[in-house]
């Protein structure tokens, strides 16, 4: 996919350095628009009207000098990523500017073109990166919050209607809140300890036949409550009586619950999820398919880069860290398979992950 073109504000007021680093930007394979400022104050007045991804600063403008260029760059623009333009002998200011939230800086008398336009790809990247992890950390609080609230609630009320000498009743449905919120405690944990285990190279599969047809039965009827809650159906079809694989029967069944999971909060009510077993000549294929509002473009390719989720609003309604995507991946993947989605707004989104298939293991009992 050709990346989209980037708009790189350069402040500089020194028209001969200006002049070259626009030359340096000129190859069209960059993709990058150059606009400049020759002063802070021009620079502050184009930032308030353009998208700008990325900022060359250089630190010594005539309204301007030294490291509070940089603090009040990013002062008012914490988004933008800033690369700081130095001379030869400015190593020192260069490191503070980092400190001061500058991401990068660059000698000014070794400047060329691709060297440049690594350094702004490299910023733009690193900066959404770094959002997708502070959106991280506030989803998990909330994603902590929110069942602790709950447990604590019960608990609380439990401890007073005892008090009050109320009817056990009561205190079980109570009693089955906490449990419900601290099971979904235990997912957000358990998925955090897969991820870090996954980055430390510390995550395994263990490996015995597994049969495909009546796990994705149980995880789909473990999934029933869930799908109940969205008001949503599933069903199962499936063009074979059984098909066996190689695996991890624990990790195959996160990955559907992941899926039927991901599949019932996005469907509208009363729609039907349809999950379906294929077999072709040297894999089962399994689809997850519902009929709910797709997913952006601009997103799909990260879709199974861990954090990733499409919109905050929806993220804060039915919950989600945009961890599960990323762990099924790295799943299937162990399991020498492939998985991938086809999606379309507004019409529906399709999960779909193929594993090679083994021949049924022999049944020594009937023998
Ligand atoms: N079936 C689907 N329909 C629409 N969006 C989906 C679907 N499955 C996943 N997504 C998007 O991908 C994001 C990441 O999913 P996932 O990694 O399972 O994380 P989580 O479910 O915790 O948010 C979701 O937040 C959602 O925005
Ligand atoms: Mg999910």
């Amino acid at each position: 996919m050709r990346p989209t073109r980037k708009n790189v504000l350069l402040i500089e007021d020194n028209e001969d350095h200006a002049l070259l680093i626009s030359r340096q930007l000129k190859d069209p394979n960059y993709g990058i628009t150059l606009n400049r400022a020759d002063s802070l104050s021009t620079a502050k007045a184009f930032l308030t009207g353009a998208k700008v991804d990325a900022i060359l600063l250089d630190l010594y403008l005539p309204d301007s000098q030294g490291l509070e260029t940089v603090t009040l760059v990013v002062k008012d623009h914490p988004m933008i990523p800033v690369i700081v333009l130095t001379s030869l002998n400015d190593e020192r200011v260069a490191l503070d500017a980092l400190q001061h939230g500058a991401q990068d800086y660059l000698c000014k008398d070794e400047l060329n073109g691709k060297m440049l336009f690594r350094a702004i790809r490299y910023s733009i990247e690193r900066n959404r990166l770094i959002g997708i992890k502070d959106e991280f950390i506030s989803t998990v609080s909330h994603e902590l919050r929110t069942p602790l609230t709950s447990i604590n609630g019960s608990l609380s009320l439990i401890v007073a209607e005892a008090s009050a000498e109320q009817t056990m009743e009561s205190a079980l449905d109570l009693v089955k809140v906490a449990q419900r919120n601290c099971e979904r405690l235990v997912r957000l944990v358990n998925d955090l300890l897969d991820i870090q285990k996954m980055e430390a190279g510390k995550y395994g599969i263990t490996t015995e036949p597994v049969e495909l047809v009546s796990l994705i039965k149980q995880a789909i009827e473990s999934n029933a409550g869930y799908a109940h809650k969205y008001r949503v159906d599933l069903k199962f079809e499936a063009d074979v009586q059984e098909s066996w694989v190689t695996g991890d029967a624990d990790k195959l069944s996160q990955v559907m619950s992941n899926l039927l999971s991901n599949a019932e909060k996005f469907s509208p009510k009363g729609s039907v999820v349809l999950v379906q077993l294929g077999s072709l000549e040297t894999a089962a294929r399994v689809s997850v398919a519902d009929k709910g509002k797709g997913i952006p473009e601009a997103l799909q390719s990260y879709l199974f880069e861990k954090f990733t989720q499409v919109d905050s609003s929806t993220r804060r309604e039915k919950g989600g860290t945009g961890l599960g995507l990323s762990i099924c991946k790295r799943i299937i993947e162990l399991h020498g398979g492939q998985i991938g989605f086809s999606s379309t707004i507004g019409k529906g989104t399709t999960f779909s992950f193929e594993l090679p298939v083994i021949a049924a293991p022999v049944d020594e009992s009937v023998l």
